[in-house]
């Protein structure tokens, strides 16, 4: 369930943090995970029969999702304590950027914070399993993951060759996510 923290300093939850997520331009939808194969979300590294067996299992409304919202590539990642390179790999996710199309994360397990721009405003999303999230092209965002260092999801892709992270020259302070 995504838990949307607003600029005033409030959260929202359920149906109200999806509304918001609406209101603020984001898509967002849940999908159901409890029928997901417990090996296809064991800890481990993702191996490809794991990736590919993510894919299959959510192929229906994967497919459904691209089909409506243009998106014609889809693979999976797994991040987790023991990802090699994980605090390199963390500090670049926290520099604030804009793609040129959709940043899309379905969490089939673990959980993760977005960090987004609107209006000059900011909002700090948290998603967790069965959370598919759309951050619109041309919106300022940055991710970080929680405590747990550990999130699985699927990427799904207009165009993978054109999906670039357009930097600024703002990085975000250690410790400035909550
Ligand atoms: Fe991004």
């Amino acid at each position: 369930m995504s838990i949307v923290g607003d600029p005033g300093g409030h959260r929202h939850q359920g149906e109200a943090a999806t509304r918001m997520l609406n209101q603020l331009g984001l898509y967002h939808d849940r999908w159901p995970v409890a029928t997901v194969p417990a090996d296809l979300v064991a800890p481990g590294p993702l191996a490809p029969a794991v990736a590919d067996g993510i894919l299959a299992h959510f192929q229906g409304p994967l497919d459904a999702l691209s089909q409506a919202r243009g998106y014609r590539s889809r693979d999976v990642i797994r991040l987790a304590p023991d990802t090699p390179d994980i605090e390199a790999l963390l500090a670049n996710f926290q520099r604030a950027h804009r793609h040129t199309e959709d940043e899309v994360r379905f969490v089939v397990a673990g959980e993760g914070i977005f960090v987004v721009t609107v209006a000059g405003e900011r909002y700090e999303v948290l998603v967790t399993a069965g959370d598919v999230l759309a951050v619109p092209a041309g919106t300022r965002h940055w991710f970080t993951l929680t405590d747990s260092r550990s999130i699985t999801a699927v990427r799904l892709f207009g165009d993978p060759a054109g999906w670039v992270a357009l930097y600024e020259d703002d990085p975000v302070p250690a410790g400035a996510r909550t």
